[in-house]
């Protein structure tokens, strides 16, 4: 399994409007863009993906869990990962997971609970991390990503991080779009998965 954790610092908790996700939604359009490069193949789903978005932009925040094994009415545009989002926020969350449609799941927590609940080694993306191409990302089967929006994290989410079992990894020289590292990080593990495959 393979799952992305991207905090939305702004994102906001309750339902909101398709026509302004950057402004009024709080910069949703990121986190609707992290869905599709996590989730998307060409004309395919990744099924062994799940998608974490952490929204912190209410009184309460909010995580809604994307599952690429069961995920259904989605395709590759924003407005689609956006509306299965807005579903999700128009459900009562509670402090346990509730499906909202078909693979889309919300609850009431922060990224302190998820990092708790999900209990793996976290592999932290930030700009002055170890570059992958340098130390390549351990053959394992399990990855935890854990990706900031525009904001990056704050200090006081790194500590959290910085509590759990961790590595701080970089994907290239310069500070790029969370969205367009997430499918940096598909192909490294693309690649290695089809180099040991044909090696086997
Ligand atoms: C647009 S960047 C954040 C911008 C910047 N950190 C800031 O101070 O506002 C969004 C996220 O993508 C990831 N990221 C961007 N460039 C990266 C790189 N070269 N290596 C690893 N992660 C990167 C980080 O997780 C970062 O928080």
């Amino acid at each position: 399994m393979k799952e992305f954790i991207i905090i939305g610092h702004k994102a906001v908790t309750t339902p909101f409007s398709l026509n302004d996700l950057p402004g009024a939604a709080g910069r949703m359009d990121i986190l609707c863009r992290c869905v599709n490069s996590a989730l998307f193949l060409s004309h395919d789903l990744r099924r062994g993906v799940r998608v974490y978005l952490v929204l912190k932009g209410g009184a309460q925040s909010k995580i809604v869990r994307f599952d690429g094994a069961a995920v259904r009415y989605l395709s590759p545009d924003e407005r689609s990962a956006a509306s299965l989002i807005k579903k999700a926020l128009e459900k009562q969350a509670q402090g346990f997971w509730t499906e909202s449609t078909p693979g889309v799941s919300i609850k009431i927590g922060d990224f302190s609970d998820l990092l708790g609940e999900l209990n793996k080694k976290i592999t932290y993306l930030r700009e002055d991390g170890v570059d992958i191409r340098i130390k390549p990302l351990e053959v394992v089967s399990d990855f935890l990503f854990v990706l900031g929006d525009h904001m990056g994290l704050t200090d006081d989410e790194e500590k959290i991080i910085e509590a759990h079992d961790h590595e701080i990894v970089s994907v290239g020289p310069l500070s790029l779009h969370a969205d367009h590292c997430i499918v940096l990080l598909h192909n490294e593990m693309d690649r290695q998965d089809a180099f040991n495959t044909s090696n086997k």
